[in-house]
């Protein structure tokens, strides 16, 4: 049977992501291939290191990138951080916190929960007392979760733990670089990123970053391949339950050793490459700017067509607005209608807020002023047609107000 080559329709992403990638991150990744040891590959692999550094605000030398989805990044952090009857506590936002709460315990840590109503984040007060009481080995958080939309404050409570002994570990897939994040300045110790959302490009690499004090705990659990080990290399405590996610390995890997481990995904890690070359070039407070300019918009587009912005604005992530489906509009029929009308992708949420809220990005390469009044002129049309009445261009003249 013949088949087609890939030839994908056109679509404007303005969903929670992914987002179209940027041009030039795709152009990156169509590059020739070279060999895993080649000099040019590991000096670029280099590279990647010293520009995420900057993505992620941070002088740990441990900065590099894990080969799967942001999943993959969040799991090689806490398979290796923590050892089955580690405690661990986990905030609970949204959608993602019970992703951290449910691979804290595929561990086999002792998981705590403390949990806030969807639409609110935790005063960091309430994690401090969180942590003084429970005295975890690690706090694992997530800074936006994209379910919600919310932010997670997270600039006082790192130097709490640190004071505490605890580890901190932060999900920041979904707002790195579309929301303020500095790491060292936090006294976070580590992070785990994906590219898909406010840093442009595909799926598939997991940017990762660990201080040196997590970089102690993941090699107190060092072990070297049989088929690979030289005299020297003891194995030490348990071992990390994973082979692939085992950040031990992984980082000897991307260390000056260069012990083989996995074949780095190389064209992920171009596309990774120029993904952060283009934010430290724009620089990171002009594109978590860039990304509040373009948010402001689409919220104050949305809200001029009528519709109720849904969760606690003063927490609010700028890269992404969830607004409440107007009652008797099918929330579904409607992001049906802007996909096959206009080709725009917009989403709703998950669990509790499915169906309930629709949530539009404006993110990487779609944080764009042409993206953001497009959205809205199909947006009028859409709810319109599902039988509300929106003032006519009244999206689009209050996004554009924005702009003025
Ligand atoms: C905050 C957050 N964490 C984790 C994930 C999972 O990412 P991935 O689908 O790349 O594995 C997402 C995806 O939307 C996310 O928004």
């Amino acid at each position: 049977m013949p088949v087609a080559p890939i030839d994908p329709p056109p679509r404007l992403l303005m969903g929670p992501g992914p987002v179209n990638a940027d041009p030039r991150v795709l152009r990156a990744m169509s590059a020739q291939l070279v060999g895993q040891f080649d000099p040019w590959m590991t000096a670029t692999m280099n590279e990647t290191m010293a520009l995420y550094r900057e993505v992620f605000r941070t002088a740990n030398d441990a900065t590099l990138l894990i080969d799967g989805t942001s999943r993959a990044g969040i799991e090689a952090a806490l398979v290796s951080l923590l050892e089955p009857g580690d405690r661990v506590l986990v905030p609970v936002l949204g959608r993602f916190g019970h992703l951290l709460r449910e691979i804290a315990e595929r561990c086999g840590a002792d998981v705590h929960v403390i949990e806030t109503p969807w639409g609110t984040v935790f005063d960091e007060e309430q994690l401090a007392d969180a942590v003084r009481r429970v005295r975890p080995k690690v706090l694992a958080t997530v800074q936006g979760d994209t379910s919600t939309t919310m932010c997670q404050p997270l600039s006082q409570i790192g130097a709490v733990c640190r004071e505490l002994g605890v580890l901190t570990y932060v999900d920041v897939t979904a707002s790195l670089a579309g929301n303020a994040f500095a790491m060292d300045d936090w006294q976070l110790d580590v992070a785990t990123a994906g590219l898909q959302k406010c840093l442009g490009g595909p799926s598939g690499s997991a940017p990762i970053s660990l201080s040196d004090a997590a970089v102690d705990v993941v090699n107190g659990r060092r072990h070297v391949e049989a088929g690979i080990r030289e005299s020297g290399d003891d194995d030490r405590g348990e071992r990390i339950r994973s082979n692939y996610l085992d950040l031990a390995m992984i980082l000897d890997y991307w260390g000056p050793r260069r012990l083989n481990h996995h074949t780095e995904a190389t064209t992920m890690l171009y596309g990774a490459r120029e993904c952060a070359r283009l934010l430290v070039e724009e620089g990171m407070d002009a594109a978590v700017e860039r990304h509040r300019l373009h948010g402001s918009a689409m919220t104050a587009g949305v809200r001029a067509l009528g519709l109720v912005l849904f969760g606690d604005q003063a927490h609010t992530m700028n890269n992404v607005v969830a607004v409440e489906i107007p009652d008797g509009v099918d929330g579904d029929a409607a992001r049906a209608q802007m996909l096959t009308d206009f080709g725009i992708e917009i989403g709703t949420s998950f669990g509790p807020l499915h169906g309930r809220v629709w949530r539009i990005g404006t993110m990487g390469w779609n944080a764009r002023r042409d993206a953001v009044l497009t959205t809205l002129a199909a947006l009028e049309q859409v709810l319109r047609a599902a039988g509300t009445s929106p003032a006519p261009r009244a999206g689009v003249a209050a996004a554009q107000e924005v702009y003025a």
